[in-house]
Formats: C-alpha cells, sequence, structure tokens
C-alpha cells in the first residue's frame, strides 16, 4: 500500500521562529496529508549557511523547528522527518547536478537577484548555484509533487529543466516532478499593520508558536484596529481591514463563521473582541507549544526521530544516486 500513494517531498529552511501566520496558512494542514501521500520534509541546514549564521543559533533552531513541525502534526510514524545534512546524497547529487544547471539559469532566478542585493558582502558560490542543490534535494526521492510557496515555483521549475536535460541525455532517471500549490489556509495579516503578510521581520505584530500567553495577549491587546467610528466588529476587507484579519484569526482557531463571529461580539466593543481573539489563540498554540517543549527537552526521542528518518531518506536517495554516478560514468566501488 505505503509503495503505490504518490510522494511528496519538501524541504524546510530552520531560519526563523515558526509563527501564527505559518501555522494557519500552511503547517497545521500537513499533518493529514500523510494519508494520502508518502511524505517527506526535511531541515534545510545545507541551504541555510549561503547566507552567514551563527553555529550555535543554526543547531538550536534545526532541532526546534524539528519538535515544533512534529508538534504541529506531523507525525514521525507517518512521515519521513530528516535533517538534510544527515543524509550526504544531497550534496553528492547537488554537484553533479551543478554540471547540469546552466550558468543563464542560474542567473534568472529572481531570489539570487534579491538575496545578492540584501547580502552584497557575501554574494557566495553557494547563493548562485543553490538552485542546483534544492534540484538535487527533490530528484533524489523521486517525488510526484513539490508543495511550495510562490516565492520557491521558479526552483522546482528550475529542477524540471535540469530533470528533462539529465533524463534526454542519459534516458529516465529522474521522474519529472510537479509542483503543489496548497489549498490556501489562512492568510494572516501582521497584528500591528494589517496590509502586511504576519511576518518575523515585524515582531509586534508577529504571534510565535512558542511565545508565552501573556506576551500573545499583549500583542493581541494592541493589535491595531480600525479608525472607523462604528466600532463594532463586523467583516469589511476593505474598510476594516484589522477586524478582518482578527475575525479570520478567530474563525480559523475556533471554526465560527464570520456571522457566528459578528453575533457573538454583537453590541460590544474591540476592548472585548482584541482580547477574546488572544485568549482563543492562546488556547490554541497551548498543546503545541507544550508538546514542542517536551519533545525538544526528550533528547533521546528526537534524536531517535531524526536518525531514524535519515535511515529511510538515505536508502531512497542512495537509489537515485547510485543510478546517477552510473549513468555519468563514475567506477562503481
Ligand atoms: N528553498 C526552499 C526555501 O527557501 C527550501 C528548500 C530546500 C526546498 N530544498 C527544497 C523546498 C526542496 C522544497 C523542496 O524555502
Amino acid at each position: 500500500m505505503e509503495n503505490e500513494k504518490k510522494v511528496m517531498l519538501s524541504g524546510i529552511q530552520p531560519s526563523g521562529d515558526l509563527h501564527l501566520g505559518n501555522y494557519l496558512g500552511a503547517i497545521r494542514n500537513w499533518g493529514k496529508r500523510a494519508e494520502e501521500f508518502d511524505c517527506y520534509y526535511f531541515m534545510a541546514d545545507l541551504h541555510t549557511i549561503t547566507v552567514r549564521q551563527n553555529p550555535a543559533d543554526l543547531r538550536r533552531r534545526t532541532l526546534e523547528q524539528l519538535a515544533q513541525y512534529i508538534a504541529c502534526g506531523l507525525d514521525p510514524e507517518k512521515n519521513t522527518l530528516f535533517i538534510q545534512s544527515h543524509v550526504p546524497q544531497h550534496a553528492q547529487l547537488g554537484w553533479v547536478l551543478n554540471c547540469y544547471t546552466m550558468f543563464g539559469e542560474l542567473s534568472r532566478m529572481t531570489q539570487f537577484k534579491d538575496k545578492s542585493a540584501k547580502n552584497a558582502d557575501n554574494i557566495n558560490g553557494g547563493l548562485f548555484t543553490y538552485p542546483a542543490l534544492m534540484a538535487a534535494d527533490i530528484l533524489l526521492y523521486q517525488p510526484d509533487y513539490v508543495p511550495v510557496g510562490e516565492d520557491q515555483k521558479q526552483h522546482v521549475e528550475l529542477t524540471r529543466n535540469v530533470a528533462q536535460r539529465f533524463n534526454h541525455i542519459y534516458g529516465d532517471v529522474f521522474k519529472i516532478p510537479e509542483p503543489y500549490i496548497p489549498k490556501a489556509g489562512a492568510r494572516v495579516m501582521s497584528l500591528s499593520d494589517p496590509a502586511n503578510k504576519m511576518s518575523k521581520s515585524a515582531p509586534e505584530g508577529c504571534v510565535f508558536l512558542m511565545e508565552k500567553p501573556e506576551d500573545i495577549q499583549r500583542k493581541f491587546k494592541r493589535a491595531v484596529t480600525d479608525c472607523d467610528t462604528e466600532r463594532c466588529v463586523r467583516y469589511d476587507r476593505e474598510n476594516k481591514p484589522g477586524v478582518a484579519n482578527l475575525m479570520q484569526i478567530y474563525s480559523a482557531v475556533t471554526g465560527k463563521s464570520y456571522e457566528e463571529i459578528e453575533r457573538e461580539f454583537d453590541g460590544q466593543g474591540y476592548g472585548v473582541f482584541k482580547p477574546a481573539v488572544g485568549d482563543a489563540v492562546v488556547e490554541c498554540l497551548r498543546p503545541i507549544r507544550e508538546e514542542a517543549s517536551r519533545i525538544l527537552a526528550d533528547k533521546a526521542y528526537l534524536e531517535s526521530v531524526y536518525r531514524a528518518g535519515a535511515e529511510k531518506a538515505s536508502y531512497v536517495a542512495n537509489k537515485t544516486l547510485r543510478k546517477v554516478y552510473k549513468k555519468v560514468g563514475f567506477v562503481a566501488r
């Protein structure tokens, strides 16, 4: 049965703390995918060093994020969860694919242009060739689907081109993967600036999954509402974006419809509504935070998860790598 499922794979850069926008917008739906797909997720630590990292922070974040993803519902019994640097085939196939990825193609990657503008003092080779490593990440597992956000579609497109180029020369080695655009979850906006998406770069408007309840409450109490005169809880994205955002969050965590929410807070002002949303979010995140902390404290468990994940992943990855090495003409050891 396992083998009949379509394969899905995604990499996650352990470069920042997860927040409510990540959770409600995407992560909370990931657990269910395992019913339909054979899913691989890895912490893309090799990718993070294209920009300078503090080593202790990188190590801590990698484990924290792994724990948080498990706490968000990615069951390690049902998904293959691993750390990219534990599976050397990524770097190995990455090198080979570097030689089948064109300078011109890499030069057109918008993320490279953006990141090199932002890190003008460290435009290193890895930043430039990163999409070839990403192609290797993907192609090693012969996945059918790669769930990615808008910003990564160009890299998946490049992966397809590289795979087709390789297959054209050597025969069918790689499955050509499709980008998988997940059904959009909630698009959570910043609490301090509802015109922009919630983002860790504006921390006052951002609720982190591991944040203390009192801090979460404070952020909701300070959430920007609207300077309209009616001061009532009514869903109007256009004219009341702050309230609409809070309603969306409240709806996403309680399952209530906008009409139900309007009724619930009928005749009450924002002073009642905002802390109520805060409470609901605190309660929604509490089990996640507690479970993530518990997992993180249980080093032996976490270790057993990423070891088993790496073992399963390298078994699959190695099959593809061997095939590639043989095709290009390397002598078998
Ligand atoms: N590049 C992705 C990002 O920045 C992370 C990533 C690395 C990835 N390898 C991948 C995503 C393979 C999907 C598949 O978010």
